[in-house]
């Protein structure tokens, strides 16, 4: 069996987010990628006997997309912080995506900043390719697991765990922190994302 991997990520200092809330996000990261693997482990040991595990496997079982979903949500997250700060070029086939779907970058950054900031709970922010549809959308995923939409790539993933900003932030600030974190996003890794989406 193939087990899942700990992506390496080497992240700049960033505007707002320090390095040590990086540093423990990363270990929650490894976490996520450690459980991964030890779900299927656990499901193959208590499957040799499904009747007097039955209880433990079918935990097992729901248990799963919570850690592969949170392994992948942030593999997309701290990319997306890496190679510092880049603007979306004019012209970009994202851009125009964009823009087709809300006018301008603005109008679109407006709107994904009030879902990130008015959502209540803990979740992500998340901006989709649909590639049935053709269109990007964007929603909320409860925890990691809870709402993904079906079908659609995720290109843009903010977390909004409390975990991501408190330390620096406060609860109070969660506005500051999706600011800076468009701020600090490396909107080529974003860009690149889409490109395999279409694809
Ligand atoms: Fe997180």
């Amino acid at each position: 069996m193939k087990n899942f991997t700990e992506q390496k990520y080497t992240i700049p200092t960033l505007k707002g987010i320090s390095a040590k809330t990086i540093e423990e996000h990363l270990k929650l990261y490894a976490g996520y990628v450690k459980n991964s693997n030890s779900v299927l482990e656990l499901l193959g040991k208590y499957s040799t006997d499904t009747t007097a595990n039955s209880y433990v496997i079918g935990e097992l079982h729901r248990r799963f997309s919570f850690e592969f979903n949170g392994m992948r949500n942030h593999e997309i997250y701290f990319s997306s912080l890496e190679g510092g700060s880049t603007p979306l070029p004019t012209g970009s086939t994202l851009k125009k995506a964009i823009e087709a779907e809300a006018g301008s970058l603005d109008n679109f950054l407006a709107a994904f900043k009030n879902l990130a900031t008015t959502t209540r709970g803990i979740g992500w922010a998340v901006l989709w390719y649909d590639r049935k549809n053709e269109r990007l959308l964007a929603s909320w995923i409860d925890e990691q697991h809870l709402g993904q939409l079906q079908g659609a790539t995720p290109i843009l993933m903010l977390d909004m765990w409390e975990h991501s900003y408190v330390a620096d932030y406060q609860p109070s600030g969660k506005k500051q922190y999706v600011e800076d974190f468009f701020a600090n996003l490396n909107w080529s890794v974003i860009e690149k994302n889409f490109s395999e989406a279409v694809k």
